[in-house]
């Protein structure tokens, strides 16, 4: 069983008013099942009784393009009383745009990506994409079950990135359901035994929320046939002067994090858990992302790094841009975090309104197990075997000030 850790430390701390749900298994006892059934079906008859609308002022649809097989690709809008909204493509499930109020309620779209699907086929940047099977990098593409060596795609150097040379940032989603109190869509797809050379067939889906307090939470759910190995994550860029608008160095930056994972030349983990005080990493006390940037070093040069978290539901990050007032709070279940300053963005990319991303033109933070772990029996586990459920939750929460 796996088991998702309620310790809530870090998240009373700052995020006290990001909601979060608070299970501490995965596997939903019959008491759990029964609440959660009587809510289901609560929440489907209520809105038909009180005569509710449809869902289509809520969630829209268009088309984003096709894909090279020729399958249509579609974009779903969420929007909220407040105006906030997100838009998410199927292929990669991915999100496009994310329009957040700033401190005189003027939206901007938050989100570095492109205005329809095609050159999501060619980036390597993964913006906005759901990565799997594993995020993040895997030493040499290899890693060990049993008494099997898998060996996956080498895509990035000497090691596997995000999932491979078609992970799920390249696959079309199916839309499976959605809602409109509070907005919400869910992708999902089966993954075949051996995709991309990880083992057993997974069935996967991942839903985004878009509440009224302008959080999108994020929850991702995952069964297998046989023993694999799961890392999924989101690989959002974030620029809250608006994509494509300056860069993030001026951003202010909280990571509630004591300690991070160092890494070789090639971005795989050392091993050892560092702690961050007296170093450019540390971001326990709020801080400017340009500050320490060029002591971190790097080629390029940049954050590019996994920090631990404390697990439960933990407030990760923060992050304030003093000039818009927009504020983003991270809580996950998860016990890492890759934060990322787009240092391989070379201004190669024109995204949406024909703006061009510099290096630094956004940042990601990625909520993960960390990086390698397979091949890091110290770190903990990605192991996910038949009968346990993989489930996760990140909420991104936004506000002024
Ligand atoms: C991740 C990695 C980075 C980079 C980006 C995509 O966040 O950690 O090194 O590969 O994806 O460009």
């Amino acid at each position: 069983m796996i088991m998702i850790n309620n310790r809530l430390h870090g998240f009373q701390r700052s995020c006290r008013s990001v909601a979060f749900p608070r299970w501490t298994t995965v596997d939903a006892s019959a008491h759990k099942l029964l609440v959660y059934l009587v809510f289901v079906f609560l929440s489907v008859t209520l809105p038909i009784a009180a005569g509710a609308k449809d869902n289509s002022d809520v969630v829209s649809a268009k088309s984003f393009g096709k894909t090279a097989k020729d399958e249509p690709v579609t974009l779903y809008t969420l929007t909220n009383k407040d105006g906030m909204s997100v838009s998410l493509m199927d292929y990669g499930a991915a999100v496009v745009n994310l329009l957040v109020p700033d401190r005189t309620g003027k939206l901007d779209d938050v989100v570095l990506g492109f205005e329809s699907v095609a050159p999501y086929f060619t980036q390597t940047a993964y913006f906005g994409a759901t990565i799997g099977r594993y995020g993040n990098r895997i030493a040499n593409g290899s890693f060990k079950l049993g008494d099997h060596t898998y060996q996956l795609p080498k895509n990035n150097g000497p090691n596997s990135l995000h999932g491979g040379l078609n992970g799920f940032d390249k696959q079309l989603w199916k839309v499976e359901h959605k809602e409109s109190n509070p907005p919400s869509i869910r992708f999902s797809r089966v993954s075949p035994d051996g995709e991309e050379g990880y083992p057993g067939k997974l069935s996967v889906n991942v839903t985004f929320t878009l509440t009224e307090k302008n959080q999108l939470r994020i929850s991702y759910q995952a069964t297998t046939d046989k023993p694999t190995i799961i890392n999924l994550t989101n690989h959002t860029y974030f620029n809250f002067a608006g994509a494509g608008n300056r860069t993030i160095l001026d951003h202010i930056v909280t990571l509630h994090a004591n300690a991070f994972t160092p890494v070789d030349s090639t971005l795989i983990p050392t091993g050892k858990i560092q702690k961050v005080a007296g170093t450019p990493w540390d971001f326990q006390t709020a801080k400017p992302i340009g500050k320490d940037i060029k002591a971190v070093g790097g080629d390029p040069v940049g954050y590019d790094h996994n920090y631990v978290l404390e697990g439960g539901a933990s407030c990760a990050a923060e992050v304030y841009d003093p000039a818009s007032g927009r504020l983003m709070k991270v809580v996950t279940d998860q016990p890492g975090i890759q934060f990322y300053t787009g240092n391989f963005l070379d201004g190669t990319l024109t995204g949406k309104g024909g703006k061009v991303y510099p290096q630094y033109g956004g940042f990601c933070l990625e909520t993960q197990h960390y990086p390698d772990s397979p091949n890091h029996p110290n770190f903990p586990s990605t192991l996910l075997k038949p009968g346990q459920v993989y489930k996760t939750t990140t909420v991104y929460a936004f506000s002024t000030k």
